[in-house]
């Protein structure tokens, strides 16, 4: 079964063409990251239209590079939450459309359920059950993955997201936005400085959610400090961002290590754009290994939006035979444990 998808949640058009026998036929992703960088973050309005102007020609593009007309397309699955509303719109009419004229069934994906079925397209794969940890800039969710659509939510982030905090702290030192890959890159020549340690917040009590907010504040504090005293430089910012990177990361890797416990499963998938993080993968795996448990990740351009992990994702439940009906509404907030499991 070939089936297209399409990703238009947030700022990125991402088109693939996913064969259930054959794995990934070809996928694209146009980001409109330049469009929004003026303005310090994405503008829905400016999201929607751009969608608009791109979706076709990367459809064609795709087709193109898999060698496929659209009459040889089996499906269409596109994004239908959660995420900025014109942007999904967009997806969601294109790929409606497409699959009516061409007579083929169409499916609404969850953009979570993709993201956490990403590292699916790899060749190192996770065997259900596993916990994920989504990681992205609107979501910082644990949860229990028993099977495609049965979820249950671990812990979640209180206030920020992890992407979010890291746009947040980029955005007090001048790094464009998105801030994740800026700060991971600029702590590469970062050095540890005494007296230079953000909390790992909420690790020091029971339970598994999380809240980045407070570290947003111990990095401006930090920030306005090292200011009043003259000490802010090249050096310092790059201190800075490899204080907050390893904050951020000790978190995380603490409250996973946590949840692989109390679920008593040996399986940790990480996905979502944080999850390209360098250091993050790599503690992970460190830290995870001491307890026997192995980390299952995507590729780089698989972990932030892409249309891949949605054509995966609606690859899955039209083969089960699910699909949706005409009337499908788009939801702007969707929580993932709604979602129907693939066998009822
Ligand atoms: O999944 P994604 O592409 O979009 C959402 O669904 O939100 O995630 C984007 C987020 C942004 O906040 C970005 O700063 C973060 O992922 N990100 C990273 C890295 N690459 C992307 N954060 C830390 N390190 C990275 N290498
Ligand atoms: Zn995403």
């Amino acid at each position: 079964m070939k089936v297209l998808g399409l990703e238009t949640s947030c700022d990125e058009t991402g088109l693939a063409i996913y064969d259930t026998n054959q794995g990934l036929l070809s996928h694209k992703i146009y980001s409109q990251i330049e469009k929004h960088a003026e303005y310090g973050g994405v503008v829905p309005e400016l999201a929607s239209r751009d969608h608009i102007r791109k979706t076709l020609p990367l459809i064609d593009e795709v087709l193109a590079d898999a060698g496929l007309t659209k009459q040889q397309l089996d499906g269409v699955a596109f994004t239908s939450g959660p995420g900025l509303v014109g942007a999904l719109m967009a997806g969601a009419t294109i790929g409606r459309s497409l699959a009516m004229a061409l007579g083929i069934p169409a499916i609404g994906v969850h953009h979570m359920e993709g993201h956490l079925l990403a590292p699916m397209l790899e060749e190192k794969q996770p065997a259900m059950p596993f916990v994920a940890l989504l990681v992205s800039g609107g979501h910082t969710q644990l949860v229990r993955v028993e099977g495609i659509g049965q979820y249950t939510l671990l812990g979640q982030s209180l206030d920020d997201a992890a992407g979010e905090a890291f746009d947040k702290a980029a955005k007090m030192i001048a790094l464009p936005y998105p801030g994740g890959p800026q700060i991971a890159l600029l702590a590469q020549s970062g050095k540890k400085r005494e007296g230079l340690i953000f909390p790992r917040p909420m690790t020091d009590r029971p339970g598994l959610d999380f809240s980045f907010s407070g570290l947003k504040t111990a990095f401006l504090t930090a920030l306005h400090n090292a200011l009043d005293n003259k000490e802010f430089d090249e050096q310092f910012k790059a201190d800075l961002a490899l204080a907050f990177e390893e904050a951020v990361v000790d978190t995380l890797t603490i409250k996973c290590r946590r949840a692989l416990e109390q679920e008593k499963v040996s399986q940790l998938v990480i996905a979502g754009g944080v999850s390209a993080n360098r250091r993050l993968r790599q503690q992970l795996e460190s830290k995870l290994g001491q307890i026997g448990a192995s980390v299952f990740y995507a590729r780089p351009e698989l972990c932030t939006d892409n249309g891949a992990m949605i054509a995966y994702a609606g690859a899955q439940r039209l083969l089960a035979g699910q699909t949706s009906d005409l009337d499908l509404a788009i939801r702007a907030r969707w929580p993932l444990s709604e979602l129907r499991p693939l066998t009822e």
